[in-house]
């Protein structure tokens, strides 16, 4: 008769032991009670990097990386690009179900009207160097609006809680923007609580500070959909971070300082940044060969491909390749899409990549776009923060609400010297 449960030998002892499986995972607690001696620590799983480690239930995001799906709360990804913007979805994120009406315009006008920056933010940001990474700007910031906000840490109030993941989600954007004013040397501008999420960033961006602004409808359009598929991607670097470092309850806003320095990197967010310049340095079509294959000798790695996860095409990056059409029809076409089109026609026909299962990925693509609306490639990182920032709190919030979530404290496997003699420093 079939059991949900696995039986283990030790063959050290010749013990049977028998665990429970729970959604094709055991519980790698049920390990320490196998030892050769009772005075053993007991059995571990070691997994560097967590390869094979599920380090929480979760009900938000779904991402099946053999099949290349993703999906929030159970709407595919594909679906809520096409029929909702930003924050419908960032409500979805955090509320489990889609908004009705009356919901979705509460809702816009809340996060509308909490996009303003307090006047210590713009400050902080003046005393920068204008060449300093923006992403050093957007950590940086992220932890200082803690510092105005000293009640967040009282992270078990669920009013308080629910508070400052409305306030980190309104005001991600003008971290982000105001940090390109200042290396232009223009003065900040107001958000306009009349604009959507996407268009008051493209506002506090580009606006020349008279009139109004209306923000061109194909690139907020196109905006929020890069903004919806960067929402949330399950325990991706980032996300892990924000739940290991929310887990000493720390406040929200040095949580995401933390998750958003992960998310720098150029194997996570800062991969657009690196495609970017991999495009410049191929620079024409006709140096695609030379360079691909220094990448078959291992001498380089082809920026935007490949994935931890997605052992198929990423979801978000067929996507983006769409909304790239609409971008360029009001901007004009980016010649660097015609150099990437052709390293992915080339690497998906190639068994170096076929083998490895290397697929575009979302950044690929991210970067041509996020170039023809005008932002610098510098920038691009914070392009993923600002909407993972819904992501990063609706993660933290879930595990905090989780009563087998404690502080996270891996363990280690101890290889080092022992039970040392102590040698004075005169005779070293
Ligand atoms: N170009 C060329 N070869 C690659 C690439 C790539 N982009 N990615 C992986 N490989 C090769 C590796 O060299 C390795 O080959 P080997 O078996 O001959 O040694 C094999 O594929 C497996 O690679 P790993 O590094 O072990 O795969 P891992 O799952 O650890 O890495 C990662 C995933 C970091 C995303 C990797 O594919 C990579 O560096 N890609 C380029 C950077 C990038 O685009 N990052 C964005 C990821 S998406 C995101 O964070 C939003």
């Amino acid at each position: 008769m079939s059991k949900d449960t696995l039986t283990i030998k030790d063959n050290r002892t010749g013990k049977d032991y028998e665990v429970p499986i729970w959604e094709d995972t055991i519980n790698a607690m049920d390990l320490r009670q196998i030892k050769v001696n009772p005075d053993d620590f007991g059995m571990m799983s070691y997994d560097p990097a967590f390869k094979n480690t599920a380090n929480t239930k979760s009900t938000i995001t779904l991402v099946d990386g053999d099949n290349g799906v993703l999906q929030y709360r159970g709407y595919p990804i594909s679906d809520l690009a096409e029929n909702t913007d930003f924050l419908e979805t960032a409500y979805l994120i955090f509320n489990g179900e889609l908004p009705d009406a009356d919901s979705l315009a509460a809702w816009r006008s809340e996060i509308s009207g909490m996009m303003a920056l307090p006047d210590a933010i713009p400050a902080i940001m003046n005393a920068f160097p204008k060449d300093a990474h923006p992403m050093g700007a957007f950590v940086s910031t992220a932890a200082a609006l803690g510092t105005l906000n000293p009640d967040a840490s009282n992270v078990l109030d669920m009013d308080t809680r629910w508070h400052h993941m409305k306030n980190l989600t309104a005001k991600a954007a003008g971290l982000g923007a105001y940090f390109y004013r200042h290396t232009q040397d223009k003065d900040f501008v107001a958000p306009d609580p009349k604009l959507s999420y996407a268009g008051n960033f493209l506002r506090m961006m580009y606006h020349d500070g008279s009139g109004d602004y209306t923000p061109d409808p194909a690139l907020e359009r196109a905006l929020n959909v890069l903004f919806i598929l960067h929402a949330d991607h399950e325990q991706n670097c980032g996300t892990t971070t924000m739940r290991t470092i929310g887990s000493s309850q720390v406040d929200p806003y040095s949580a995401v300082a933390g998750a958003a320095a992960a998310l720098y990197g150029p194997l996570h967010g800062g991969a657009n940044e690196a495609v970017l310049r991999m495009l410049d340095q191929i620079g024409d079509v006709s140096k695609i060969p030379a360079f691909m294959d220094s990448v078959r000798k291992g001498e380089q790695r082809l920026m935007g491909f490949g994935h931890r996860v997605y052992k198929n095409y990423d979801p978000r990056a067929k996507i983006i390749k769409s909304v790239a059409d609409d971008v360029f029809k009001v901007t004009g076409r980016n010649p660097k899409l015609d150099i990437a089109m052709e390293l992915e026609k080339i690497a998906l026909n190639e068994d170096y990549f076929i083998e490895r299962k290397l697929y575009p990925n979302v950044d690929f693509y991210s970067g041509i776009i996020y170039q023809a609306l005008g932002i610098p490639t510098k920038m691009f990182t914070v392009m993923f923060a600002i909407p993972r920032t819904v992501g990063w709190l609706a993660q933290w919030s879930e595990m905090l609400d989780d009563s087998e979530q404690k502080i996270a404290r891996p363990r280690q496997v101890y290889l080092g010297a022992l039970d040392r003699e102590f040698v004075p420093i005169e005779k070293r």
